[in-house]
């Protein structure tokens, strides 16, 4: 049993006269109840918007916002909240540094590097921005055992045409945890900066930006037990004071004239419009759920998980786990031989049990790894060795009903 559990009433249901076995937290997970209550609280009584009012509503609720910014600094050890800034999601984070920055820092002819391990949302922004400016995207291409080639990252570095090293800290779709402060030094060592996207590594890994030294780092509220709708985009100071805004609006500005229009420091440079307060507020709560429940608990609890399941799985007959499993956290990812992963997805669903299936947005990685899909099973702190028994005999059903 898990210690989290009860913390999360979304778990406690029937999915097709079944109890419900929730394994794709990859693609978003539950919520626990200090979340939903944060949530609530923002929406039902503190309901005003920010940075804008004189009365108590919007003091308050300013108040809670800004607490929440010092929260998610304090989650990933940033070294001022004027580090963090508010966006929709770890793919807006990309596309704000990939804009502002990108658009600003990346001439014709430069290079940016980014691997075939990644999720599309740290893909397509950096190939946009090439378009743009006329760069060319390279690739550090992923081993068969679900690693990366770093002799090739090295390589590609070493040109000195590289201006920045865009990579995932987790892959979404195999659960690999990248060697982070090698490939940060890797691209300093020739005069890139480093990006990193951290949407799969904030649920189960500590993150301290300081120590992994990178220049960016992108997070999503939902992936870690927040609401949907909010992540952060940590980012170096003395790289966020020189980038100019990205979307144009109230609340970024210090003045606008007809003449023209001055822009406030950031973060607030970067955060245009009305924002997800609540949301912000929520993920602030998602923070400290997680530092309360401790990280390396949920590490150790976590690995049990991920080894049980690699372990029972790869005893079927016909099963084929995708990527290395000694440097995984997260999920597990495979294929059933002659059955198609959308096949297994839904006999698995009639069990109860909710896998994600598809290319996981990583089509490079399927192509690399010479298939269109896989299934996977991504692990949550409130999932238990019980549920990975019951994975492993549903998709002994699912061998059975296609043998
Ligand atoms: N990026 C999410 C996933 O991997 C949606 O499922």
């Amino acid at each position: 049993m898990s210690r989290w559990r009860a913390d999360f009433p979304g778990l406690d249901q029937v999915i097709n006269g079944k109890e419900l076995i929730y394994l794709d937290n990859a693609a978003t997970t539950q919520k626990p109840e200090a979340v939903l209550a944060a949530v609530d609280y923002a929406q039902r009584i503190d309901c005003s918007n920010v940075h804008r009012g004189v009365h108590a509503l919007s003091l308050r609720a300013t108040a809670s916002f800004e607490e929440a910014r010092r929260k998610m600094a304090r989650f990933i050890n940033a070294s001022s909240s004027e580090e963090v800034i508010f966006v929709r999601g770890a793919t807006e984070a990309i596309n704000l540094v990939a804009h502002s920055w990108g658009d600003t820092n990346i001439k014709r002819g430069d290079k940016v590097l980014v691997t075939e391990l990644d999720h599309h949302s740290n893909i397509v922004p950096w190939q946009l921005v090439c378009e743009r400016v006329g760069a060319q995207v390279e690739w550090v291409p992923v081993l068969m055992n679900g690693t990366l080639d770093l002799k090739v990252a090295h390589e590609i570095l070493s040109s000195g045409e590289v201006k920045i090293f865009a990579f995932g800290h987790v892959s979404n779709a195999l659960g690999t945890i990248n060697p982070v402060q090698e490939m940060v030094a890797m691209a300093h060592e020739f005069g890139a900066l480093a990006l990193v996207d951290g949407a799969q590594a904030s649920p189960h890994i500590a993150i301290d930006v300081e120590d992994l030294g990178a220049d960016f780092y992108a997070l999503s509220g939902h992936k870690m037990y927040g609401p949907s709708g909010i992540g952060v985009l940590w980012g170096k100071i003395e790289h966020l004071a020189g980038m100019p805004p990205w979307q144009g609006g109230g609340d970024m500005i210090r003045s606008v004239s007809i003449e023209g229009t001055t822009f406030a420091e950031p973060p607030f440079r970067f955060e245009a419009g009305t924002p997800n307060v609540a949301g912000a507020i929520g993920l602030g709560a998602a923070s400290v759920f997680i530092e309360e429940a401790g990280l390396s608990a949920i590490a150790e609890h976590e690995a049990l998980l991920v080894n049980k399941a690699a372990e029972s799985l790869a005893e079927i007959k016909g099963v084929r786990l995708m990527g290395e499993k000694s440097k995984r956290v997260g999920a597990v990812s495979f294929v059933i031989d002659g059955v198609h992963p959308h096949d297994v997805g839904t006999l698995l669903d009639q069990e109860g049990i909710a896998v994600r299936t598809g290319h996981h947005c990583a089509q490079p990685l399927m192509d690399r790894l010479g298939i269109p899909a896989t299934v996977r099973a991504s692990f949550g702190l409130y999932n238990t060795l019980e549920e990975i028994d019951s994975l492993q005999a549903g998709v002994e059903k699912v061998v059975g009903v296609f043998a």
